[in-house]
């Protein structure tokens, strides 16, 4: 099949979508794990175009999304399309589950353990399920490349055993995003920097305290708007904060202070297999340097991470 480049082409693709979703799922019911990253949200909105609220979606918080992402979701999905849309409120357990444990590997099994559970909780609560909708793409499948295989807690549970319905998994990324925007999905939600399975968890280091993680939230929304505003939205392929768990002296407004340092990462990469770090403006960086530090509870201190992959991974954990 030719590659979707155009909305011509994805509007002929989801034509063909629709008929091939309700030939397969008929009268019954649907049940899709919606996280609000940019594949799950296109089959949610492909499923509901199709089959309306035989579609139910569930949107698991577990305290580990970006800044305004549950409420993005809730607002999309709520309001813009027919579907059914549980949001499920698991901060507590997922923080609970993660307290005291450094090990990277260890958070990545809780994390991914954890949503498994809570969503087959709620497959269990509703009646007459009989197929599970996938956001799967075409590169999960083939060897599936660094970054599906190794990191996400693969397997699904005897309880989340239904039959599968995975209508983009012939697509790249790129044509998703086409694919998206034909939907009416939201530029912010067709257009998102990829985004890690467990969250922020992997980016607030070592073992996870709330206020660790809300200066990873918060000195994130400041990059993504400051990237935004000065154009780098969409140039510059992933870019975050993290915040290592130790602390240095610092100085404000005439006191001492031993805070958390806070770092930028940004990189330009095709495969995320290799990566280079984007010569950014020096000023730009210096002005986020100081919004972070000023208005980010616990940061006394910015760091720009000038490491490329490798010899760093894109992410610290
Ligand atoms: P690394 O850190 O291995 O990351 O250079 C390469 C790409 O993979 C993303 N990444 C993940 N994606 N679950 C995911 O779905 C994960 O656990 C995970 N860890 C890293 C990372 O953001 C980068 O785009």
């Amino acid at each position: 099949m030719a590659r979707i480049t155009t909305p011509e082409l994805a509007q002929a693709f989801i034509d063909e979508q629709l008929a091939a979703i309700k030939a397969q799922v008929g009268g019954s019911k649907v049940l899709l794990a919606l996280s609000g990253g940019v594949d799950s949200s296109v089959c949610a909105a492909l499923i509901s175009r199709a089959i309306g609220r035989q579609l139910t979606c569930v949107h698991v918080n577990h305290g580990l999304l970006r800044k305004g992402e549950p409420e993005q979701v809730c607002k999309v999905f709520g309001e813009q399309f027919d579907l059914n849309l549980i949001y499920v409120d698991a901060v507590d357990r997922f923080l609970d589950a993660l307290a005291g444990v450094a090990d990277p590997e260890q958070k990545r099994k809780i994390i991914g353990k954890l949503f498994i559970d809570v969503f087959a909780e709620e497959a269990a609560k509703l009646d007459g399920i009989r197929f599970l909708a996938q956001g799967t793409i075409y590169p999960d499948i083939l060897e599936s490349g660094p970054v599906k295989s190794h990191h996400n807690v693969g397997g699904l549970p005897p309880e989340l055993d239904f039959e599968l319905v995975e209508p983009v998994k012939f697509l790249y990324k790129d044509e998703v995003r086409v694919v998206g925007k034909q939907l009416g999905l939201p530029d912010g939600m067709v257009y998102r920097q990829p985004f890690p399975g467990p969250g922020l968890g992997v980016r607030c280091v070592g073992a996870i305290t709330r206020d660790r993680l809300e200066a990873v939230r918060e000195s994130d929304a400041i990059l993504r708007e400051e990237f935004a505003k000065n154009g780098l939205e969409g140039k510059v392929w992933q870019y975050f904060t993290v915040v290592p768990d130790f602390k240095s002296t610092g100085i404000t407004d005439g006191l001492r202070t031993f805070d958390w340092p806070c770092i930028i990462r940004a990189v330009n990469t095709v495969d995320a297999v290799t990566a280079e770090v984007p010569e950014l403006e020096f000023a730009l960086l210096k002005h986020i340097a100081y919004r972070i530090t000023h208005e980010v509870k616990g940061v006394n201190r910015c760091l720009f991470d000038l490491t490329d992959k490798p010899t760093g991974t894109i992410e610290y954990e």
